[in-house]
């Protein structure tokens, strides 16, 4: 298993022969992820067992059964939840990463990876106007950047408030379902404030903190920049100061829009994330890199460290390297892959105004769907986009006739374009991503709305 023998070399054609195919899809297919299991139980029947099979019989298992059983985030078709579209660039040295199992948990195993996976720590850090102390890591998502934050947050109000019974952060009523889920698991309350427009302020926060009997429990801020449903920037500037005036420590969620930081014309509208005390943004959506892939800043990562690093005899080596940065200090996690890699590799090839162009591009493709769907009679635009989701109604449908319509565009492998609720509405959603999205495929789907 172990050693370059003869099915070693056929595995390496074969498995590699096959990667190098899908990395030259262009476009790549949508095909859909769900199956029959009894379906999925028979292409697999006798495979697992004592004894093995022959690469390519398992590998064409793969190929002609699971491979299309996958919803391709990454096709220019894939236009709900939140797309992905790595480079290819990226998608190759993912590969590599993986054959050379690197690792990146601490300075004494991996200086040179970490070292570079810094560097793209601080390229984002430099965008989001955090000083020059700020750093972390890479983790696997959003979920558990905002968990790895956020469990900061309540260390650091026990220690400078000790004796509350249970601690409560302050969000909007649109904030990540991560987040909720977050303070469930570290026995955190919320006190959510309500948003009439989506988008959470300053002036609705202090109002809410105001009116709270217990303001001494709140432990921190959460405010997003760029909501999943609707792409809305949470007002970042006014929140900070309220932020501040509370003891409170403010945590921006980015895990979407976080990207748009690179995009000029809507850079503006992230002023006061230079304020934040942590800060994620998932490479694996709108940064182009493959999954799975998290950046999660601190303002103070001494703060994180305090909170986050493991002690044990076999370990106490690795915190005592000069120069030492150990990625496993900064997150809940110990073991962890090199994962920002793939990213630093696509970065250095393509270079960050060639990131500009093609966040922009998905900016822009919302801009023009948003006139496309003012244009025609039969739809309503819910609103102005900020990023690149586009909400939208088609005038007299009911939530059945948005799914059939979305299933349609499936069936048909036009798109993937599941409807979405607003304000308890079932309508349309388009979210944008992958830069070789045309406008045409824009066009055909809203035609299948009309008559
Ligand atoms: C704003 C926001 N926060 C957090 C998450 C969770 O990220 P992940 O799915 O990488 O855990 C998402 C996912 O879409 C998101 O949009």
């Amino acid at each position: 298993m172990h050693s370059v023998d003869r099915t070693t070399e056929q595995m390496i054609r074969s498995v590699l022969a096959y990667a190098e195919n899908r990395l030259r899809l262009d476009p790549v297919p949508l095909d859909r992820g769900s199956r029959d299991p009894a379906e999925l139980d028979l292409a697999l029947a006798g495979l697992l067992g004592e004894e093995g099979h022959n690469p390519d019989q398992v590998l064409g298992v793969y190929a002609s059964m699971l491979a299309p059983a996958v919803l391709s985030a990454d096709s220019p078709r894939f236009l709900g939840f939140i797309p992905a579209a790595p480079t290819k660039a990226a998608l190759l040295f993912d590969m590599l990463i993986s054959c050379a199992s690197i690792q990146g948990i601490s300075w004494l195993e991996a200086a040179g990876p970490v070292h570079a996976e810094n560097q793209v720590l601080r390229l984002i850090a430099d965008q989001a106007g955090l000083p020059a102390t700020a750093g972390g890591c890479f983790v696997s998502g959003g979920s558990a950047a905002n968990l790895s934050a956020l469990a900061v947050a309540r260390e650091q109000a026990k220690r400078a408030r000790p004796g509350v019974g249970r601690w409560r952060i302050v969000v909007g009523s649109d904030a990540h379902s991560s987040i909720g889920n977050t303070l469930r698991l570290l026995e955190m309350d919320a006190l959510v404030v309500p948003t009439p427009d989506h988008r959470l302020t300053g002036a609705a926060v202090r109002a809410a903190i105001d009116a709270d009997g217990d303001p001494g429990t709140l432990a921190g801020l959460v405010a997003t920049a760029g909501t999943t449903n609707a792409g809305i920037i949470d007002d970042l500037a006014s929140l900070a100061p309220v932020a501040a005036e509370h003891r409170l420590w403010l945590h921006v969620d980015g895990a979407y829009g976080g990207a748009g930081l690179f995009a000029p014309s809507v850079r503006g509208a992230y002023a006061g994330l230079e304020h934040a005390d942590s800060f994620v943004v998932d490479p694996h959506k709108w940064l182009f890199a493959p999954y799975d892939c998290a950046a999660l800043l601190y303002r103070d990562p001494a703060l994180a460290r305090s909170v986050h690093r493991q002690d044990a005899g076999y370990l106490d080596v690795i915190h005592d390297q000069p120069g030492e940065w150990n990625p496993t200090d900064y997150a809940y996690h110990l073991t962890r892959r090199a994962r920002g890699m793939p990213l630093w590799f696509s970065l250095c090839v393509h270079g960050t105004r060639a990131y500009a162009e093609a966040i922009e591009t998905a900016i822009g493709l919302a801009r023009q769907t948003a006139a496309e769907i003012r244009s025609r009679p039969y739809l309503e635009l819910i609103r102005e986009p900020d990023l690149s989701v586009v909400l939208f109604r088609r005038t007299g449908w009911q939530p059945g006739d948005y799914t059939a319509w979305a299933d349609g565009l499936l069936d048909d492998q036009v798109a993937f374009l599941p409807p979405t609720t607003w304000e308890g509405e079932t309508v349309g959603r388009f979210a944008f991503l992958h830069p070789h999205t045309p406008m045409d495929l824009v066009r055909q789907i809203l035609d299948r709305m009309a008559g």
